[in-house]
């Protein structure tokens, strides 16, 4: 039996959890800073290291004894090394390490992407994922499209070439007035629109596993404001909220729309072009199963949409795993335990982290 303790400081959830054997969760902690991120309609990097610093004692504490479980009792430490914010996973990987030290247990710094991934390992009843599969990633974060021909074994088809999935979901949410987080508040807005009231353009690109939803915002925006009477005025309020300003109360909606009808036709867009993609990837590559992991696979038109377009099993993780948490890292560590990797007490941080077949190899 191997029990390993994982910890989360990536962005902006403070998290803890032990799993053992990489499939079962003995316990599994979230401090959330939703609330904390709210009143500036997006992740303040600033803002998030210090509440990661004021939550991990607490956060790690609560999950060994959650689990009942002593330190010295567990077989490693694992910790997200990256991707993510430089200040959010100093905190925790700073912590790992002074664990590892004091208690002279392995310590693991896992790619946060390859966490989203193990989630999938922690579903309950759990049938052997049967390899080759398509794996969709979908966050605030990251929009990649992989081919997982075996564990640690992965080829990057696509992703996005501007904003992620998630992202998209929560400058669309901000334009429309919604709270942050977008993407749930989008979801449930949607449940009372019409989602044929707009057609939204997409992007062609020359890789077609790539993904661009910038240009869809964009569209958005110009579907839903009023134009501006002054050039300069308006320029200035669409970089604001291009660069994720919290809710501008200088953009004005037009009256004449229905904010759950362009929720709900956004949610169409970005749901149907990140079905399409996968579906024919799983079909190019002949995959056996389709996973779908990260904040967005919480999207139940996502997870229904590709159940419908696809004959091949699709997975996604229980809703509380879907978002940033420990357990995931602490299953995919426990692959990674398995296959010798140790890091040194000199583990560095790695804000930019592709998850590749390779990434471990690089030091
Ligand atoms: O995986 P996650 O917690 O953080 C990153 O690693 O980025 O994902 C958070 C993202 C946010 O952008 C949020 O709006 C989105 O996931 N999200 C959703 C839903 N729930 C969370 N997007 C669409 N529909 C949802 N139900
Ligand atoms: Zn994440």
């Amino acid at each position: 039996m191997t029990t390993i303790l994982g910890i989360e400081s990536s962005c902006d959830e403070t998290a803890a959890a032990v799993v053992i054997d990489g499939r079962v969760i003995a316990s599994n902690v979230v401090a959330s800073q939703i609330d904390l991120h709210a009143q500036y309609g997006g992740v303040f990097p600033e803002a998030a290291s210090r509440a990661h610093i004021e939550a991990i004692t607490y956060v790690v504490d609560q999950a060994l004894r959650d689990a009942g479980i002593r330190p010295s009792k567990l077989d490693a430490i694992a910790v997200t090394r990256g991707p993510g914010l430089v200040g959010s996973l100093l905190v925790g990987v700073n912590y790992a390490k002074g664990m590892a030290l004091a208690t002279g247990k392995p310590l693991l710094g896992i790619n946060h992407l390859e966490g989203h991934v193990y989630a999938l390992w922690l579903t309950e009843p759990y049938k052997e994922v049967k390899f080759p599969v398509v794996v969709l990633i979908v966050s605030g974060g990251h929009t990649e499209l992989l081919l997982m021909r075996d564990h640690g074994d992965y080829q990057r088809l696509g992703g996005t070439i501007d904003d992620a999935a998630g992202e998209a979901f929560d400058k669309v949410g901000r334009l429309l007035g919604l709270p942050f987080p977008g993407g749930p508040n989008i979801e449930r807005a949607s449940l009372q629109g019409n989602a044929s009231a707009f057609d939204f353009p997409r992007s062609r690109l020359e890789n077609p596993f790539d993904f661009s939803f910038s240009g869809l915002k964009t569209a958005v925006m110009r579907e839903v404001t009023v134009a501006p009477s002054a050039g300069a005025r308006s320029k200035s309020r669409r970089e604001a909220a291009e660069a994720g300003a919290p809710p501008d109360k200088s953009i004005v909606l037009r009256s004449d729309i229905s904010v759950n009808d362009v929720a709900a036709s956004f949610q169409r867009a970005v749901v149907s072009i990140l079905v399409e993609k996968t579906a024919k990837a799983a079909k190019d590559y002949n995959a056996t199963e389709v996973l779908i992991t990260g904040g967005v696979s919480a999207n139940q038109h996502l997870r229904q949409q590709m159940r419908a377009q696809t004959d091949l099993v699709v997975r996604v993780p229980p809703l509380n795993l879907c978002t940033d948490n420990a357990a995931m890292i602490a299953a995919a560590a426990y692959y990674r335990y398995q296959s010798g990797l140790r890091s040194d007490l000199d583990l560095d941080v790695r804000p930019m982290w592709a998850l590749t077949s390779t990434t471990y190899q690089e030091g």
